[in-house]
C-alpha cells in the first residue's frame, strides 16, 4: 500500500529551542522534509509561547499550556524536538513537562485523553552521541500516560566530519520521518 492509500495521521512537532530557526528547526527539516509543509503536520515553538512554570497552586489557566495540549489531544503523533542543553532536554521543554501535573491533578480528562496517542522524540546536540539515559524522562512520562513511545532520532550538529558521514546522517534523518507517518 503506498502512503498516500494509507490514514494520514495527524502530527504534531513541538521545538523546544530556544530559538525558532536553530539547529533544532533545521533537524525537524530534515526528518520531515516537504512533510512539515502538509495540512497534517503543524509545528509550535516553544519559544513563542507563553508557557509558564509550575506552581502548586495550578493558577496559570491563562497561558498557552491547555491550548497547546487541545492541539495535542487533536493528533495522533507529537514529535517533542529539543537540543541537548546541559545533557539533558531544553528547559523550555521541562518546563512543559513540569506543567502535566496540571492535568493529573485539575485537568484529570485532558490527562486520561492522552492514552494511545504516539510520541517520538527528536534531540541534536554537539556531541556525537545523545547523552545517556536522554530519552528516559520521555519515556517514562508516556509510560504514565499509557502513551505509546515509538523512540528517538538524534543528529549531531558537531564538527565530526572525519567518523560522521554528513549524507548518511540525513539520509537516516528522512528514514526516520517516513517511519513516524507509517507507523
Ligand atoms: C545552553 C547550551 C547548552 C548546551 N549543552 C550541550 C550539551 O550538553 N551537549 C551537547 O552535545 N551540546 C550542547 N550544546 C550544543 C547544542 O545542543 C547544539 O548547538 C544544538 O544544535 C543547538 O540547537 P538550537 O540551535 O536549536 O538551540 C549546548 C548549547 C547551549 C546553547
Amino acid at each position: 500500500m503506498t502512503l498516500l492509500a494509507r490514514h494520514m495521521p495527524k502530527v504534531l512537532i513541538i521545538n523546544a529551542s530556544a530559538r525558532h530557526d536553530g539547529e533544532t528547526a533545521r533537524t525537524i527539516d530534515y526528518i520531515f522534509g516537504a512533510m512539515k509543509d502538509k495540512k497534517n503536520t503543524s509545528i509550535i515553538n516553544l519559544y513563542e509561547k507563553d508557557v509558564r512554570h509550575y506552581n502548586y497552586d495550578n493558577h496559570h489557566q491563562d497561558d498557552d499550556f491547555l491550548p497547546i495540549m487541545d492541539q495535542i489531544l487533536q493528533s495522533d503523533v507529537v514529535v517533542f524536538a529539543t537540543p541537548v542543553y546541559w545533557y539533558s532536554m531544553s528547559g523550555r521543554l521541562k518546563t512543559f513537562f513540569d506543567r502535566f501535573s496540571d492535568i493529573i491533578m485539575e485537568h484529570k480528562t485532558i490527562g486520561r485523553a492522552l492514552k494511545d496517542k504516539k510520541c517520538y522524540l527528536i534531540a541534536n546536540g554537539y556531541d556525537i552521541n545523545m547523552p545517556e539515559d536522554f530519552q528516559k524522562p520521555i519515556q517514562s512520562t508516556c509510560q504514565y500516560f499509557q502513551m505509546a513511545y515509538k523512540g528517538a532520532f538524534y543528529y549531531s550538529v558537531g564538527q565530526h566530519q572525519a567518523v560522521i558521514d554528513e549524507n548518511e546522517c540525513r539520509k537516516n534523518a528522512a528514514e526516520f520521518g517516513k517511519q513516524i507517518y507509517q507507523d
